[in-house]
């Protein structure tokens, strides 16, 4: 594992985009993996910022997202969240953007993103990480799904991500990408902000050993991960 470490989130942020854009620029009909949640929205500026001056073209690119909400209202989706704070930002043509339906039948959903998974690989998946170790909604437990799977959301992550829930209500499924559909993606960019992920992150590099119980641990597995985070977490 590669490990950045940072004076600030800005500066992760900073760093993250440019590892998006370098790999942009080596393949402009990149599949880019992303993910939602607070993370990435200092990356996804960033992104923004360089297509707006010039510096960056989507116009090839396609990606597809991590994870979505079942059943969620329109306004609580991540497919708004991506358009509201990426996509209509970026020269993305809207047909190259993949996100699970939130209103679909979660099991045809499921069935529409293994099929794609068959037939694509992602050339650079970015991850944010849950304070219980989660990548994408693959939450910790006795064993982990390697595929497109619908999954609860764990106590952990109903609670850390209520915030974002107008009346607080978090829906209690999710539709994510499997531990192998990320671990097949070609190159693995994790950030990592916020104090509630301070022990997540030491145990990350304390330790390479590998349980069911951390599922980020499973990156270890991986041949390319770059990990960035703020040097001051991990003292
Ligand atoms: C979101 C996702 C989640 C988040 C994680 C951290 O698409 O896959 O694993 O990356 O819950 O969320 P934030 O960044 O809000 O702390």
């Amino acid at each position: 594992m590669n490990i950045i470490l940072t004076q600030s989130y800005e500066e992760s942020a900073q760093k993250g985009a440019e590892i998006i854009l370098s790999a942009l620029a080596r393949k402009p009909d990149m599949l880019l993996g992303l993910a939602t949640g607070e993370t990435p929205l200092g990356i996804y500026r960033c992104l923004a910022e360089a297509c707006r001056a010039g510096k960056a073209d989507f116009s090839r690119a396609r990606t597809v997202n991590l994870d979505e909400y079942v059943g969620c209202r329109e306004q609580d989706s991540y497919r708004k969240f991506m358009f509201d704070n990426l996509f209509d930002h970026i020269n993305l043509p809207r047909e190259n953007v993949t996100i699970a339906d939130h209103t679909a039948n979660p099991d045809a959903e499921t069935e529409r993103l293994r099929g794609f998974f068959k037939r694509n690989t992602v050339d650079l998946q970015l991850l944010g990480i849950g304070p219980n170790g989660h990548i994408g909604f693959n939450e910790p437990d006795e064993t982990l799904e390697s595929l497109v799977h619908v999954t609860p959301l764990a106590k952990a992550t109903v609670e850390a991500n209520a915030r974002w829930f107008a009346d607080g209500t978090v829906p209690e499924q999710a539709i994510t990408m499997g531990m192998g559909d990320i671990l097949r993606a070609r190159s693995i960019l994790i950030i990592i902000k916020g104090e509630s992920k301070r022990d997540v992150l030491r145990g990350l590099l304390e330790s390479t050993a590998v349980t069911t119980r951390n599922p980020a641990t499973f990156l270890h597995l991986h041949p390319d991960v770059t990990l960035i985070a703020e040097k001051s977490l991990t003292v």
